[in-house]
C-alpha cells in the first residue's frame, strides 16, 4: 500500500451556530464533558506547541490539568525546552483532537505562570513518586544514561525520607489565557463546520470558517 487509505466512517454529525455558547470556556467544558463520557485513556492529553525568540516552532503532548480562571493550565519544568521558549515568546497553541467524535479544539494565546500556591497544591496532589520524578528530572536536557536518572531519583528519595516533598524551585504551572478558539466538527466529503471564537469587547466574535 502506497497511500494510507484509513478514512473511517463519517457519522456527519454537524455543528451549527445554535448550538454554540456564546463563551469558548464554556464550549469547550460541553465538549470536553462528552469526550470524557467515552471513557478516554489519557482524556486531557493536548499538544502544546511553542516557538523560541527566532520563532522555531516546538509541539508536545502535556496534560490539561484545570479550566478555571478564563484559561486552560498545565504543569511543566520552568527550565525545559518549551519553558525556556515560553520565557522568552510567551505566544503558545494547543490542540486536541477527540477522534469517537471528530472534533478538533485549536487554542492560541499568552501563557503566565500560575501562582506559586497553586504549584503546591497540585503538586501536593501527586503520587510520592511523581515528586520524586520531577526532583530528579532536569527536564530537556542531556542525560548520559539511564544509571545516572535512577541514581538522582534515589538521591531525591533520600533527600526527602520522612517528609512532604514541595514541589522543585523550576517546576510549576502555566495558565494560557485563549485569544482565540477554534471548534472543528468533522464531516463528509471534507464539508466540515468550523468555528473560531476571536476576543471582541468584553465578549467574543465568533465566525464559520472554510473547512
Ligand atoms: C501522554 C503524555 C503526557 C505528558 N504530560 C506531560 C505534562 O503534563 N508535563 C510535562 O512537562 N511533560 C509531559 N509529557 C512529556 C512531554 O511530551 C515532553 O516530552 C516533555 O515535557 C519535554 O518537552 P520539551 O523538551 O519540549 O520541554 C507528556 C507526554 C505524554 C506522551
Amino acid at each position: 500500500m502506497n497511500e494510507l487509505d484509513l478514512r473511517t466512517h463519517c457519522r456527519d454529525r454537524g455543528l451549527a451556530e445554535h448550538e454554540l455558547d456564546a463563551d469558548p470556556m464554556r464550549q469547550f467544558h460541553m465538549w470536553f464533558d462528552e469526550w470524557l463520557g467515552t471513557d478516554p485513556l489519557e482524556p486531557n492529553a493536548m499538544a502544546l506547541a511553542t516557538a523560541d525568540a527566532q520563532g522555531v516552532p516546538s509541539v508536545r503532548i502535556v496534560l490539561l490539568k484545570g479550566l478555571a480562571n478564563e484559561g486552560f493550565s498545565f504543569f511543566t519544568n520552568y527550565d525545559s525546552e518549551k519553558g525556556m521558549d515560553l520565557a522568552a515568546n510567551p505566544n503558545a497553541a494547543l490542540c486536541f483532537y477527540w477522534m469517537p467524535f471528530e472534533r478538533q479544539v485549536r487554542v492560541t494565546g499568552k501563557v503566565a505562570r500560575v501562582p506559586r500556591k497553586e504549584t503546591e497544591a497540585y503538586f501536593r496532589s501527586r503520587p510520592r513518586g511523581s515528586q520524586i520524578g520531577a526532583w530528579a528530572s532536569k527536564q530537556s536536557a542531556v542525560l548520559a544514561d539511564r544509571a545516572t536518572l535512577e541514581r538522582d531519583a534515589l538521591d531525591a528519595e533520600a533527600r526527602f525520607k520522612g517528609q512532604e516533598i514541595p514541589p522543585p524551585p523550576q517546576w510549576g504551572g502555566y495558565l494560557l489565557k485563549p485569544d482565540a478558539v477554534e471548534f472543528w466538527q468533522g464531516r463528509s466529503s471534507r464539508l466540515h463546520d468550523r468555528f473560531r471564537y476571536t476576543r471582541k469587547g468584553r465578549g467574543w466574535l465568533v465566525e464559520r470558517l472554510y473547512p
